[in-house]
């Protein structure tokens, strides 16, 4: 019998590299989750024509049009839920998440950031990392709370800052491990291998909490 996949939207502002690496991995019939919609803030984001290329919905909503961010947040959801969408990822979007969409999907928002947190916080977090001179970086997922780069981590990993690195070699390294990483945690929330105590987030073997059905 075909099993079930979990549903997930993906909210972007940019190239979609990342969104490329979820369409990519949520091809494989084993995947336990596919993409319901992919949702952009920017009419120009190359994510966009990922997401038709791959044929998938896909929808971007202009702020300029909502009277506030929480009018806005709550479009966003709105068109989540219409997608049947159980877990939000927000892969490269640029934007605060707020109560509208925190609030309808509880532990179910999971951001990328391109450092190790909580250094370096913020939207130029490559370009920071080599103007502070330290030798290492790295990516990590967390999931979203209602402040920038805050929430509780789930999956960090190291990448070497290399001495003739400028923005773009930085960020095409950080870029590969993203690449690899992001679906994994796709994967594991998927499969009910988070677990969060507090700020800590357990990550559970292989067939311990696994669901039944995937
Ligand atoms: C990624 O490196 C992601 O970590 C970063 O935006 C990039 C999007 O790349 N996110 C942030 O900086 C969030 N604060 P992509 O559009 O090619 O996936």
């Amino acid at each position: 019998m075909q099993k079930s996949k979990r549903v997930i939207g993906v909210l972007i502002s940019g190239s979609g590299s990342n969104l490329q690496a979820l369409i990519d991995e949520c091809s494989a019939p084993a995947f336990p989750a596919r993409i319901g919609v992919v949702i952009s803030n920017r009419s120009d984001a190359f994510g966009l024509v990922r997401a038709e290329r791959a044929g998938l919905p896909k929808v971007w909503l202009d702020r300029q049009e909502f009277d506030s961010n929480e009018a806005y947040d709550g479009a966003i959801r709105d068109k989540l839920r219409e997608h049947g969408v159980e877990l939000v990822v927000l892969a490269g979007y640029m934007r605060l998440v707020r109560s509208p969409i925190l609030d309808a999907y509880p532990e179910a928002v999971i951001n990328l950031h391109p450092s190790l947190l909580p250094s370096f916080t913020g939207a130029s977090a490559a370009r920071d990392a080599l103007d502070y001179g330290v030798k290492v970086t790295g990516i990590t997922i967390h999931f979203a709370d209602a402040e920038f780069d805050t929430g509780p981590v789930i999956i960090q990993e190291v990448v070497p800052v290399h001495q003739n690195d400028d923005e773009k070699t930085l960020l095409e390294r950080i870029h590969k491990v993203e690449h690899r990483h992001l679906p994994y945690a796709v994967k594991l929330w998927a499969t009910g291998r988070l677990q969060t105590h507090g700020r800590r987030v357990r990550i559970l073997p292989k067939g311990d909490k696994s669901r039944e059905d995937i």
